[in-house]
């Protein structure tokens, strides 16, 4: 990457949740003093998962003022809402309904529906509501929660996907190798454009792609889609903790030690 991201490394376990929600805290506080809402677009994955059920702790669920944080979804199953796949259902299960969350104040993907292309269409037309994106306008998202694939791919944008190269579209119908075929996911044009964008990153299993992300060493390491996360206007940001950081021959540290 050519400028290095905003790096956080730490402990692993519950520094890193604790680290992580008190991030996300103040970032959304700062969309709200300014904007008066944060729109948040949650990721899957298990280690976002953490993050959800770390914000309906007690200490964390009365600081958030939920009332002006509104969610989509950075991608969706093409499944029912209540399929134990559906990142939909993961987020409601871990944070709407502990949290109480008003559901006009979430726009989910409607993996169900039996055309895919539709219900991308359907999830486009709304996040451009939200987001007051005219139809040549790029949908600006405030804060885009990304988890990390083993095989580098965020969302539901794969290595070699022919999504990563289409910005005709905010919302884009890909196929995944693995679980779930059929997917919706924010095309990489949205994803880029949000104003942060926050990489959930744990475990030795990721060690590999975040060294192969942040410290490419090939064209191929280069063009793996969370490689190809770069701001157009906005920040990354990444949290890891150190399992999935150990690879890195740089880090925040040696940079302070080594300016
Ligand atoms: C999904 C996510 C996907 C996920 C990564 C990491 O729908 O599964 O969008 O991109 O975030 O695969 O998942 P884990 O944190 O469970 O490894």
């Amino acid at each position: 990457m050519a400028d290095r991201p905003d790096i956080l490394i730490v402990d692993d376990g519950p520094a890193w949740t604790r680290e992580t929600t008190a991030r996300l805290y103040h970032l959304t506080e700062q969309f709200i003093e300014t904007a008066g809402r944060c729109l948040i677009a949650l990721s899957g994955g298990s280690t976002p998962g953490r993050l959800y059920q770390s914000l309906t702790l007690p200490e964390w669920k009365r600081r958030f003022r939920w009332k002006h944080i509104w969610f989509v979804f950075g991608d969706e199953r093409c499944v029912p809402p209540d399929h134990p796949e559906s990142n939909y259902g993961l987020a409601q299960r871990l944070l709407f309904a502990p949290l109480g969350i008003d559901p006009q104040h979430i726009s989910r993907m409607k993996g169900e529906l039996e055309d895919p292309a539709a219900a991308a269409r359907e999830s486009e037309d709304a996040l451009r509501r939200l987001t007051e994106a005219g139809l040549s306008a790029v949908p600006v998202v405030d804060l885009v929660l990304l988890g990390l694939g083993e095989d580098g791919h965020i969302a539901s944008l794969f290595p070699g996907s022919a999504a990563l190269c289409d910005s005709r579209h905010a919302v884009e119908v890909t196929q995944s190798p693995t679980g779930v075929a059929t997917r919706l996911t924010l095309s990489l044009d949205v994803i880029n454009h949000a104003a942060v964008i926050l990489f959930l990153v744990t475990g030795p299993n990721k060690a590999a792609a975040v060294r192969a992300v942040l410290e490419p060493q090939s064209e191929a390491e280069r063009c793996l889609p969370a490689a190809l996360v770069r701001p157009t206007n906005g920040q990354v940001q990444w949290l890891l903790d150190r399992s999935a950081a150990q690879h890195l021959a740089r880090t925040p540290e040696d940079a302070e030690r080594r300016p």
